[in-house]
């Protein structure tokens, strides 16, 4: 498949959603605070897999965008939060200021919980899917941004600063800060789409072991990374004494795991054949990858 052309074109489908889902004025500046964030770039991938995990099971990826823009306002919360000053304190993302560098904490905390309320109201748009299936979809999104899942591991995060844990313990700290959103992604396509059980179950793994992969590479970039290339500052991680995969196992072990892992993801998509061509596109692109 031409890749290259699909990204660009489903990029363009995401962003031009975003825009035009933040273009009623609101009533105070924080419409221009989440715009700042939202619309600064990004991979989009979380939208991304979303729509290559509906397209797998013979869905149409494109028809869900409401959920999956809804799932990038979440993650761009996140990011915008993981950014504070009380949490990471880091001045750069996405290739500008960090939003608090730009319109002060205040404005950057509400602009974060403006995003996560926007995020179930555009969710809940999302036309063309049967009301059970679009509540338990989004029922399912709600627990991965939450306390067992996104929130509960950024939790584990700063609790983990100064000190060495397990490798155990470092993988559960994963699986939920960053694994749980990748999950929610992978699984709500697969079930917009209408996945069968068993399709359900593979691509569950595919997306456990994807966002492994995705997070052990941000531990690796935050170490060897280019910061222009990654619009974000490296470092960061051994400034606050982060626990990472670098930390815990050296680099060059954590660059075997990384890999290893996506090899692993990749072999969930076998059953799927060529309609998976999308999610393995995308998969071979997190190999190494720079930003
Ligand atoms: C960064 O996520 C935060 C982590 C979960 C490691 P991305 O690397 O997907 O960030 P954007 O969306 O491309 O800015
Ligand atoms: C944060 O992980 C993951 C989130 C839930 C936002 P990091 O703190 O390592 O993400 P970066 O490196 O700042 O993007
Ligand atoms: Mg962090
Ligand atoms: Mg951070
Ligand atoms: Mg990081």
């Amino acid at each position: 498949m031409d890749f290259a052309n699909y990204l660009e074109k489903r990029r363009k489908l995401i962003n031009e959603f975003l825009e035009k889902r933040l273009a009623q004025k609101g009533i105070s500046q924080v419409d221009e605070a989440m715009k700042y964030s939202l619309m600064a770039g990004g991979k989009r991938l979380r939208p991304l897999l979303l729509m290559a995990a509906a397209d797998a099971v013979g869905g149409q990826g494109y028809n869900y965008l409401s959920v999956a823009g809804g799932l990038e306002m979440i993650h761009t919360y996140s990011l915008i939060h993981d950014d504070l000053p009380a949490m990471d304190n880091d001045d750069y993302r996405r290739g500008r200021l960090t939003n608090h560098k730009v319109y002060g904490e205040p404005l950057a905390l509400l602009a974060g919980d403006g995003l996560l309320t926007l995020a179930f109201e555009v969710m809940l748009e999302q036309k063309n899917v049967e009301p059970a299936i679009l509540v338990e979809t989004v029922r399912e999104i709600a627990m991965c941004a939450g306390k067992d899942g996104m929130v509960g591991g950024q939790t584990l995060d700063l609790a983990a600063e100064g000190k060495k844990i397990s490798s155990k313990e470092m993988k559960t700290l994963h699986e939920a800060k960053t694994g749980a959103l990748f999950l929610a992604a992978v699984r709500s396509g697969a079930r917009l789409g209408g996945a069968a059980s068993e399709q359900m179950l593979a691509l569950t793994k595919f997306a456990e072991l994807f966002g492994l992969a995705f997070q052990i590479s941000d531990d690796i970039l935050d170490v060897i990374g280019d910061a222009k290339e990654m619009g974000k500052a490296t470092g960061s991680d051994s400034k606050l004494q982060k626990s990472t995969y670098v930390t815990l196992y050296g680099l060059e072990k954590a660059e075997d795991m990384a890999t290893e892992t996506l090899q692993e993801a990749m072999a969930c998509l076998t059953m799927f054949g060529e309609k998976a061509e999308p999610l393995r596109e995308i998969t071979k692109m997190m190999d190494k990858r720079k930003k």
